[in-house]
């Protein structure tokens, strides 16, 4: 096991100081701040590596287009996928799942055809579907939870039909934490024969994936929830998979060869290999070399220790929140089935002004619906204040942001 004081030295946005006091950072679902190790690769890449990759032949060029490769095995490895092939890079989670939608949706899917995501989607895993949907004239389904938080599987069971062509669903939700049991999911996709996709932006960073294991056919996540920087993010995908899915974007770098006649205006493409086919333009290389040194930090701690860490915080975290009788919290109250996250209402305070009260206390949380309007509206909240852990933080702090919510609930 890890020990998050010695973590947070690597940290240093952790040691700001605001009128005194250091920073409480419960805001890791929306970003994880950055170690020293991950913001000096990005420095030096820019002062020793600089170069576009995959065009020209000078050194520079070598070493960017290795260390650009060489990020795509890394996370490959992290993941237990079978090579950098696997592994593209986009932006985010939500160009990973925006890209499936277009690329996969646009070719495969047909008119009533069936889609099903759950009501505790992120928006990006909603409004690409619907936008589909609405292009290819299929069905969007819902499944819905049970009164405990949990994913209502009998609904998802009942849900599914020989319709069904994608079945996508989130790990672990971003407002309830609920750790879906995608083995049971993949179950039911298989017998149909549906595809396979997980949107892993929450549960990545927080707990071992082997996406071998797991048999996921496509999985999405981020690299700033998890040490990286912003702007890059992953898309895996089974090569067959992906070798039968068409590019979502065209222009430099993703083809082997592209001849147009003037005459005919016929054109003859040929795709490059993966991941190439799905990479257009000068990516992010920064962002990769940078992903590559917060996988590197993470591989280091372990991924079981970290869902250890988190586990035992969020257990704590519910066991205090209990005490405050004007408080409710969202989602299962078993920690082994939730990742380190917590939203709440307490009454008498809006979302945001509980927020921002916190916030005087440089205890930094989010508030609003969480690009997950849909759930909120399912549980009958317009808005929750979610509190988020990551590596570094510890009970202490849990322990000054329940003292301070009891302060609260004095005020009304
Ligand atoms: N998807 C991120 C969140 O849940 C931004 O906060």
């Amino acid at each position: 096991m890890f020990d998050p004081d010695e973590i947070r030295r690597d940290f240093p946005i952790l040691n700001r100081v605001i009128d005194g006091n250091k920073i409480i950072y419960f805001d890791n679902a929306a970003t994880s701040q950055k170690p020293i190790q991950v913001i000096d690769a990005i420095s030096n890449y820019y002062k020793y590596y600089n170069s576009n990759i995959h065009r020209s032949a000078h050194r520079l060029a070598r070493e960017a287009t290795k260390l650009y490769e060489d990020a795509h095995w890394i996370t490959a490895k992290f993941i237990g996928a079978n090579s950098g092939d696997e592994i593209i890079f986009v932006r985010n989670t939500t160009e990973a799942l925006n890209l499936i939608a277009y690329s996969w949706g646009l070719k495969y899917l047909n008119e009533d055809d069936e889609i099903v995501v759950t009501i505790m989607d992120h928006h990006s895993n909603i409004v690409p579907w619907r936008i589909i949907s609405k292009i290819k004239r299929c069905k969007l389904k819902f499944v819905k939870l049970d009164e405990n938080g949990y994913l209502d599987y009998n609904d998802l069971e009942s849900k599914i039909s020989d319709k069904t062509r994608v079945i996508s669903v989130p790990h672990v939700s971003n407002v309830l934490g609920t750790i879906v049991d995608l083995n049971r999911i993949r179950k039911y996709a298989r017998e149909v024969d549906a595809l396979f996709i997980v949107d892993g932006a929450q549960s990545v960073p927080h707990m071992p994936v082997d996406v071998k294991k797991l048999d996921i056919d496509l999985l999405a996540f981020s690299g700033h929830k998890m040490l990286g920087p912003t702007g890059i993010g992953v898309l895996y995908g089974k090569k067959e998979i992906l070798e039968d899915m068409d590019p979502f974007l065209g222009g430099g770098d993703m083809i082997n060869s592209v001849e147009c006649d003037v005459k005919s205006l016929g054109c003859r493409i040929i795709y490059a290999e993966l991941p190439r086919k799905f990479e257009a333009g000068t990516p992010n290389i920064a962002g990769a070399v940078g992903l590559s040194e917060a996988i590197k930090y993470l591989e280091k701690l372990g991924m079981e220790n970290v869902r250890r860490h988190e586990e035992e915080l969020i257990k704590y975290t519910l066991e205090r929140l209990d005490e405050i009788s004007t408080l409710r919290y969202y989602g299962p109250s078993d920690h082994k089935f939730r990742g380190g996250l917590v939203s709440f209402n307490m009454e008498g305070f809006d979302s945001h002004e509980l927020a921002i009260l916190l916030d005087e206390y440089n205890i930094m949380v989010r508030s609003g619906f969480h690009c997950a309007q849909p759930l909120h509206l399912y549980l009958g909240i317009s808005s929750s204040v979610r509190a988020s852990f990551y590596i570094y933080n510890t009970e202490e702090e849990v322990d000054r942001f329940i003292e301070v919510l009891k302060g609260f609930e004095e005020m009304v």
